[in-house]
């Protein structure tokens, strides 16, 4: 048996997961368990670069991460879920990497400056802020991963990640800078030349109406926008009788439009049943059927999927001191792997010490 290939990826704990971190990529890591060797890390590190004033908060969200995964059906036992401030190695790397980056790459960094300006961040970001796509670096490399599956506003920290390898391999393992990025493990480089791989969703609409601009919003906490992936069932009825569709229409008997609607994006996402989705569309388009039977359905298709998470998430809670034991023993294994690439690393860079 060949050895399974490694993937790594992961989350900065800002609160709990939603149905867009769900199609984004946590759907993905669910099916990829059985055919890879698979590390989900939690960056509290990488929240502690915006809320180094709230540790609490960063601890608690950590935990509702771990909670939100083991709910999604990421299975401790053929899944490694840890925590990244339990694995020295990373930080260790960072500083590595640093030097192979140059600091105006760094700030053009597009993910970057949405962010900056997105948070309102305005220019009194700590220095600690700018490091974190490189402790992002640290992450993915410290586990030498094939895949990385994120969603897409991650590429750019993911490009970093292949330029940081091949710039490694050709200063310290003597890989030929033009080498093949397939070949460059092959060669004698330590670092593969990892590929993204992106969710079906690229970017879930939120229940909440457009900007200004007319375009419809992404769904994200901040915006009050979101489902989230283990909300109570009630709750998630509220919201879809509530949500968005296209307000030109009034009755049940307006023809309706369909193009930028959340109702019919989400039927697309999630309902199974194409062939529903295709008539009641058709219908709707001809004033033939109602928002509120569509939003019916859109309930029944959300709350089959969501219910048995949330009850997962209620008996969860009450058991904390099995999260904390499935992060532990996460970090052993981790730190197994990530330990072990330091090592290699430093022989690379120092030689002989
Ligand atoms: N920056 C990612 C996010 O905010 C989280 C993350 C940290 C990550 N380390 C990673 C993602 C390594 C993929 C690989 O969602």
């Amino acid at each position: 048996m060949p050895e399974k290939q490694r993937i790594l990826t992961g989350d900065t704990p800002t609160g709990r997961l939603h149905l867009g971190h769900w199609v984004g990529s946590l759907e993905n890591r669910v099916l990829m368990q059985d055919d890879y060797d698979c590390y989900f890390i939690l960056a509290n590190m990488h929240a502690l670069t915006t809320r180094a004033e709230n540790p609490a908060q960063i601890h608690q969200d950590t935990l509702d991460i771990a909670i939100d995964f083991l709910c999604a059906g990421i299975d401790p036992q053929k899944s490694c879920i840890f925590v990244q401030s339990d694995i020295p190695a990373i930080s260790e790397l960072t500083f590595i990497f640093s030097m192979l980056i140059p600091f105006p790459r760094l700030m053009r960094n597009p993910t970057i400056k949405d962010e900056i300006r997105d948070k309102g961040l305005g220019d009194s970001y700590p220095f600690g802020f700018l490091l974190y796509p490189v402790g992002q670096v640290a992450d993915i490399l410290a586990f030498r991963p094939a895949l990385v599956p994120v969603g897409e506003d991650q590429i750019p920290h993911l490009e970093m990640t292949r330029e940081v390898a091949r710039r490694f391999n050709q200063l310290y393992c003597a890989v030929d800078p033009h080498a093949d990025d397939a070949k460059q493990v092959d060669l004698g480089g330590l670092f593969p030349i990892i590929q993204p791989k992106l969710g079906r969703v690229k970017r879930l609409v939120g229940t909440g109406g457009p900007a200004e601009n007319g375009q419809l919003l992404k769904m994200s906490k901040s915006l009050n926008n979101s489902i989230l992936l283990t909300e109570d069932p009630d709750s998630v009825r509220r919201k879809i009788m509530a949500m968005y569709t296209d307000p030109k229409r009034l009755k049940a008997t307006d023809p309706g439009n369909i193009d930028n609607n959340p109702l019919w994006i989400f039927h697309d996402t999630f309902n199974p049943d194409k062939t529903w989705v295709t008539e009641a569309k058709a219908r709707y388009q001809a004033g033939g059927i109602g928002d509120v039977e569509c939003k019916k359905c859109l309930v029944e298709v959300l709350t089959a999927f969501i219910a048995p998470l949330h009850q997962k998430r209620l008996e969860l809670e009450k058991n904390r001191d099995y999260v904390k034991e499935v992060l532990r023993k996460g970090a052993e294994k981790a730190n197994l792997v990530a330990s072990e690439t330091l090592r290699l690393t430093k022989e690379a860079i120092y030689q002989v010490f």
